[in-house]
């Protein structure tokens, strides 16, 4: 059963096939008075389009038969009634309707007008005129549509041209080629072609609208042809090569396309050259901005190069300015404090890798003491140091983790917990007097640094500063030692020609100076009540021995040259600058708060308030004092006396204020 169902099949599929056999020519029907494209020479056909079929059989393998007809709407009919499969010669022109379906146009012919030469005639002139056309053709229809109101249709264009030449019509109309063609052959000369063409006709392979495989199978041996080259050899043979042939259109269409891609490569060209422009313009500028970038750069940096140099002008002025200012300060009346403190400052700002610093000096009792600190604790002003604790450097020296092993634990242990961390470098310095070591300035730096150059100099600078400062300290206060003892050794010489008054100008040198400072005296420095308590008597020099030396009651003679002395005393001060300050306190010491005392007999407050101090203390000591014809008054007894003698021998308030004193520290 399946066997014969299978034979069924391949029957079926051979019956199908069979007819398709049948049909593999292709019948053209041709209208055959259309040269060049298709007419009848001899009993053979011939043309352009004739040999295109042919070709066209090639392209598809199969067999190529013709239909001639005598008239173009007979090989119309031929394939509407099915004689043939497609009208190869079709004309049509834009807006012309077709009855049977077109290929893709094969050919582009351009429908002209003739006329007779000499006749004068313009296009239009010719639609009042008669003019000969091939009947049933397209370009029968086209004269017909536009106006033309004596169209003389006749068989082939032969006729139509004889007619012209003969004069039975104005005008022929035709396809260029097919005058072209039949004026040679038949040897017309006295016709003319109007110079402008009348139409762009196609014309192309009319197929039934029902047979659309066969129009896609024709345009595509069409293509076929045209590519391969075959049709452009046809279209020179037959038609010449300037005609607008499909060819020409092709090879128009390929010169386009090859211009348009020439013009676009070109185009491209330029373009790639203007954005090459615009990119190396775009690179030229970017360069331009990196050079004007760059040259801006180097402007920036010279002027910042000139705002450091200036910087560092002013930098430097400042620090000569400082410098200078600390050289102001080399003076001895400057403060130790003050002068070291301001020193370190400026040690400070003129190195700035350094956060901390001190200065230590060695005092006259020889103890090391901080005399400035900077960054630490104040307990550290507080120690008093022995200089074998401290370090000594040879000269400015970079010391880094400064040990404090030398001091005692307790001690190092003040310093550990005065700094804010371990100091990791110093910079160091000694203050030098008379190439001995006098003392050490410190900058540290709790962090790792380099010190710079300038750094070190300005240091070192500041620190010569200070050994200068030092030095003049130093030898101020051995010149006032100086000054000190000599003034001692002359009390002393006083006191061994007045046996009776032994010791009694360090007596009333320690009580006024220290009951000044027990009033809170704040006129001048105890210090200085003191050297005038030493030096109140001097003018008793000046006394004579018998006067002076006399162990009993002195006359009026004598007691009136015992008065002088503080007017003595006076004027020695006075012969010396730095004792002068002294001359009219120790003149005043015998001066009385109601006036009775001597030189000057001065009352209450005209009289210095340091006389009156001396006065207190002079008088103090002179009545507790043992002399030779009395016994001295013990202290009750001279608070006693000095209280009677308040408000007429002393300043009430001050004789109140010396019992006390005397009650605080004697009794
Ligand atoms: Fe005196
Ligand atoms: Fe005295």
């Amino acid at each position: 059963m399946q066997h014969t169902f299978k034979k069924i099949c391949v029957l079926l599929v051979f019956l199908l096939l069979l007819p398709l056999q049948a049909k593999a020519d292709i019948v053209f029907s041709v209208h055959a008075n259309n040269p060049p494209f298709v007419y009848v020479e001899g009993k053979e056909l011939k043309g352009f389009a004739v040999d295109l079929a042919k070709e066209i059989g090639k392209v598809l393998n199969e067999k190529v038969d013709f239909l001639p007809t005598s008239y173009q709407s007979e090989a119309i009919e031929a394939v509407k009634d099915g004689r043939a499969d497609a009208v190869l010669v079709m004309g049509f022109y834009e807006g012309a309707g077709n009855s049977l379906v077109p290929t893709d146009p094969y050919f582009y012919p351009y429908y002209v007008m003739a006329v007779r030469k000499g006749s004068n005639l313009k296009l239009d002139d010719l639609k009042q005129k008669s003019v000969a056309v091939v009947g049933g053709s397209a370009l029968e229809s086209y004269l017909i549509s536009n106006g033309f109101k004596n169209v003389v249709s006749l068989a082939s264009h032969e006729e139509v041209l004889e007619a012209l030449e003969s004069g039975q019509v104005d005008g022929a109309f035709m396809v260029e080629q097919s005058y072209g063609y039949l004026t040679e052959k038949l040897e017309i000369s006295d016709t003319i072609l109007l110079p402008e063409k009348v139409q762009l006709a196609q014309y192309a392979i009319g197929v039934s609208e029902k047979n659309s495989i066969l129009r896609v199978r024709l345009n595509d041996a069409i293509r076929q042809l045209q590519v391969s080259g075959v049709y452009d050899q046809l279209v020179e043979r037959w038609l010449g090569k300037n005609e607008l042939s499909p060819a020409f259109v092709n090879t128009l269409v390929r010169n386009i396309a090859i211009g348009a891609a020439i013009g676009a490569i070109v185009v491209a060209l330029v373009f790639y050259w203007v954005l090459k422009m615009l990119r190396s313009n775009r690179r030229e500028l970017a360069a331009a901005y990196e050079q004007l970038a760059a040259e801006n750069q180097q402007l920036l940096a010279s002027y910042e190069e000139i705002l450091n140099a200036n910087k560092e002008l002013e930098d430097m002025r400042a620090k000569e300015k400082s410098l200078l200012g600390l050289m102001g300060q080399l003076r001895p009346d400057v403060e130790d404090e003050s002068f070291y403190s301001y020193l370190l400052e400026l040690a400070l700002s003129l190195v700035p890798e350094a956060q901390a610093g001190s200065i230590l000096v060695r005092d006259d009792d020889g103890y090391v003491r901080f005399r400035a600190i900077r960054g630490y604790s104040s307990l550290l002003s507080t120690l008093d140091l022995r200089p074998e604790w401290v370090y000594r450097p040879q000269g400015v020296e970079v010391v880094r983790e400064l040990r404090d092993s030398a001091m005692p634990p307790e001690i190092a242990a003040v310093f550990s917990s005065a700094r804010p961390s371990p100091i990791v470098v110093s910079l160091a310095a000694p203050l030098i007097v008379n190439k001995q070591w006098y003392g050490s300035v410190f900058v540290d730096s709790f962090e790792e640094v380099d010190f710079n150059e300038q750094s070190i100099e300005l240091f070192e600078s500041l620190t010569s500063l200070a050994s200068a400062f030092t030095a003049l300290k130093v030898h101020e206060r051995t010149a006032n030692r100086f000054l000190k003892e000599i003034i001692l050794i002359l009390v002393k010489a006083l006191e061994y020609r007045d046996p009776y008054t032994a010791g009694h100008s360090e007596r009333v040198a320690k009580i006024a100076s220290d009951f000044a400072s027990f009033i809170g005296y704040t006129g001048s420095t105890s210090e200085d009540i003191y050297w005038a308590g030493i030096l109140h008597d001097i003018g008793k020099v000046g006394i004579p021995d018998f006067v002076l030396k006399k162990p009993g009651s002195l006359t009026p003679e004598e007691y009136a040259e015992m008065k002088k002395h503080p007017v003595f005393s006076e004027e020695i001060l006075e012969g010396s600058e730095t004792l002068r300050k002294y001359a009219k306190w120790v003149e005043s010491h015998h001066e009385r708060w109601d006036g009775k005392g001597y030189p000057k007999g001065l009352m209450g407050e005209e009289i210095p308030l340091e006389g009156r101090i001396l006065s207190l203390a002079d008088s103090f000591d002179a009545m507790s004092t043992d002399r030779p014809y009395r016994k001295g008054k013990n202290i009750q007894e001279s608070i006693e006396e000095i209280l009677r003698c308040s408000g007429t021998q002393f300043d009430p308030y001050l004789a109140t204020q010396f019992t006390h004193f005397l009650k605080r520290y004697f009794l």
